[in-house]
């Protein structure tokens, strides 16, 4: 992707964008990128936890953006991979202390000060202000979506603010593929999704319990590559990073779901 601030975002909570924004970044790093990622979800933090940096947060995005410390001494750096850096979000604080136009500085200062190559933003879920802080420094957006009615409509509506608020690269992050289900037409498939949002994909993520056991561990699971989950996300870094990796065939069946596709179509 050309991108080089990407906003990770979905419309629906819970399906997978703080997996997405840890797995993605540490990937991008192992890749050998300088990258930072950022938790705009003031609130209800949990990047640090998912990266196994919780216990090294002093500062936060609010402090520097309220300019109580520096942005140096904010980000914290992964000790695995020495080129990724967390920004972690408040935790006491409201989406309320963010501003756009704060934001967008503080990603200029970090792609030009700090001489970082990719800025990956994770959204907090909906489409309020949070969503709208995280956009608006974006270039290119991962919408995240799992195979299933509720998610595909709200990325639909995610897909439609992204082009009104011209950020203009979106592609999917297909995430908690089940192929059986699929197989027995019991789950949209790829092919569904893409039909539906008419956005191409760049990853195509299976449902993996790995992803659980690397969450508890504060291990994204694209360092390790042990995992089917991480080995998805970090070909999936590989794509963003301008490689040509083609995607496992997961399925061969059209899904039962293939005539909702008619349901979401945007004019
Ligand atoms: N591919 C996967 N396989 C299994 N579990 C997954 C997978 N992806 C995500 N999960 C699990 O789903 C849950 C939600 O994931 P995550 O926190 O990344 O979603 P989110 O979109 O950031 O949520 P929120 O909207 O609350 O910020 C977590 O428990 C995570 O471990
Ligand atoms: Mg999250």
């Amino acid at each position: 992707m050309n991108g080089k601030v990407i906003v990770v975002t979905s419309g629906k909570g819970g399906v997978g964008k703080t997996t997405t924004s840890a797995n993605i970044s540490a990937g991008l790093a192992k890749l050998g990128e300088k990258v930072t990622v950022i938790d705009v979800d003031v609130g209800l933090r949990n990047l640090d936890v998912v990266m196994g940096l919780e216990g090294r947060v002093v500062f936060d995005l609010v402090d520097v953006l309220e300019g109580k410390c520096r942005i140096k001494q904010a980000l914290i750096r992964d000790k695995r991979v020495d080129s990724l850096f967390l920004l972690p979000a408040s935790q006491t604080r409201d989406k309320d202390s963010l501003s756009i136009d704060g934001m967008k500085e503080l990603v200029r200062q970090l792609l030009e000060e700090e001489g970082m190559d990719r800025v990956i933003i994770d959204s907090p879920a909906g489409i309020e202000t949070g969503f709208k802080v995280a956009a608006a420094p974006a270039t290119a957006a991962l919408v995240v979506v799992n195979p299933e009615v509720s998610s595909v409509r709200d990325a639909d509506r995610i897909i439609g603010l992204l082009e009104a608020n011209e950020v203009r690269e979106s592609r999917l992050v297909i995430n908690r593929m089940r192929p059986k289900m699929v197989a027995r037409g019991d789950m949209l498939s790829v092919d569904d999704v893409i039909e539906i949002l008419a956005v191409k994909p760049i990853g195509i993520i299976p449902e993996d319990e790995g992803i659980l056991i690397s969450t508890n561990i504060g291990e994204p699971a694209s360092l390790s590559g042990a995992t089917k989950a991480g080995i998805a996300f970090f070909d999936t870094a590989r794509r963003i990073h301008g490689e040509d990796v083609p995607f496992p065939k997961l399925e061969d069946k059209d899904g039962f779901f293939a005539s909702l596709g008619k349901l979401f179509r945007r004019g």
